[in-house]
């Protein structure tokens, strides 16, 4: 007999949330799967924050429902509270606290005995590379180890779901990269990440899976992989040759696999008609009808531009 299959770690079904007359979420369905490390993107007002404070059970939906792994968030918020850690996009940080005392009082507050405090205290500095910061007061710590103490915070009671909102934001590129590589780690360890961002490309190398938000509405959820191709259709190639270029657009333009063939300057630009053509073809029909090739390039769609496409809702 096949083991059942894991519980998703997050399901909402048809979430939503009004303030006043404003829709900030409007019936979102979206399903985080168990291991993980789960984008959340969207421009500043999108609705990502709402998201994440229900499902930390800080802010009831309108309508819908959100379930954490087997647990309704409404119904079961306490159940919740034990399986999940929030960070908050703005944590208010006690800056004459050190950092071990920080800990320990959270550490208290999950209720952790204080013969196993310590230890645990130990291991989540480890974890986020703050061992040597132990002592140290919270308001003499950079912004970037600030950020790291938010986390180690939430790791305090072992959670097996994060839903960070916005950990990398104000830290600087090298900070940045250690705050993705503690994610990863913690990915490994087999944690559930859910990490909200309005900067695509900054979740393109770790995140398996992306959602993508605007105006509240779901506009892609699915693989990183998957952002590209929904947009690639309209995928472009360049070629140049240095024969002339009438008989090689002549033959382009014969071709199926190509919309538009358009010569520009010392290079001729063609609009492939599907993202599944292998553009190999441009390169056969060029070198057997007699042209020199000598260049041939795809337009690399960046996650960005795709981000920008699809916010600008044009994949619809
Ligand atoms: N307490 C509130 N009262 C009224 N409107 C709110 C409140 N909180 C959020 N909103 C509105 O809901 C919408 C979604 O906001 P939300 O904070 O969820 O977006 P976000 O994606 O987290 O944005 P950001 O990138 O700026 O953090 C926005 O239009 C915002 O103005
Ligand atoms: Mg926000």
């Amino acid at each position: 007999m096949n083991a059942a299959p894991p519980l998703p770690a997050v399901q909402t079904f048809g979430l939503s949330r009004l303030y006043g007359p404003m829709t900030a979420l409007a019936n979102l369905d979206l399903t985080v799967n168990q291991g993980d490390l789960f984008g959340f993107i969207g421009s500043n007002g999108a609705g990502k924050t709402t998201t994440l404070r229900i499902l930390a059970t800080f802010l009831a939906p309108s309508a819908g429902r959100a379930v954490i792994l087997g647990h309704d968030v409404a119904k079961d918020a306490d159940a919740v509270r034990h399986v999940i850690g929030y960070m908050p996009d703005f944590f208010g940080v006690y800056k004459d606290m050190e950092v071990t005392e920080y800990l320990d009082f959270f550490g208290a507050c999950y209720r952790i005995p204080s013969a196993q405090r310590e230890k645990t205290v130990n291991d989540v500095l480890e974890l986020v590379g703050l061992t040597e910061k132990k002592g140290a007061l919270i308001g003499a710590l950079s912004r970037g180890m600030q950020q790291r103490l938010g986390l180690a915070r939430v790791l305090i009671h072992d959670p097996q779901l994060l839903l960070l909102d916005e950990p990398a934001s104000g830290l600087d590129p090298r900070a940045r990269i250690e705050m993705m590589e503690i994610l990863r780690e913690l990915q490994r360890l087999g944690k559930t990440i859910i990490i909200s961002s309005h900067i695509l490309s900054e979740l393109e190398s770790i995140c398996n899976r992306v959602a993508i938000i605007e105006k509240g509405r779901l506009i892609y959820a699915g693989p990183v992989q998957g952002v590209r191709d929904q947009m690639s259709s309209g995928r472009v190639v360049w070629v140049r040759v240095s024969s002339d270029p009438d008989p090689a657009v002549a033959l382009l333009r014969a071709l199926p696999e190509v919309t538009e063939v358009a010569p520009l300057d010392h290079k001729i630009k063609i609009t492939l008609a599907s993202h599944d053509t292998d553009h190999s073809v441009i390169a056969e029909t060029l070198v057997r009808g007699g042209a020199k090739l000598i260049e041939l390039r795809e337009d690399e769609i960046g996650l960005e531009e795709v981000f920008l496409r699809v916010t600008r809702g044009e994949t619809q």
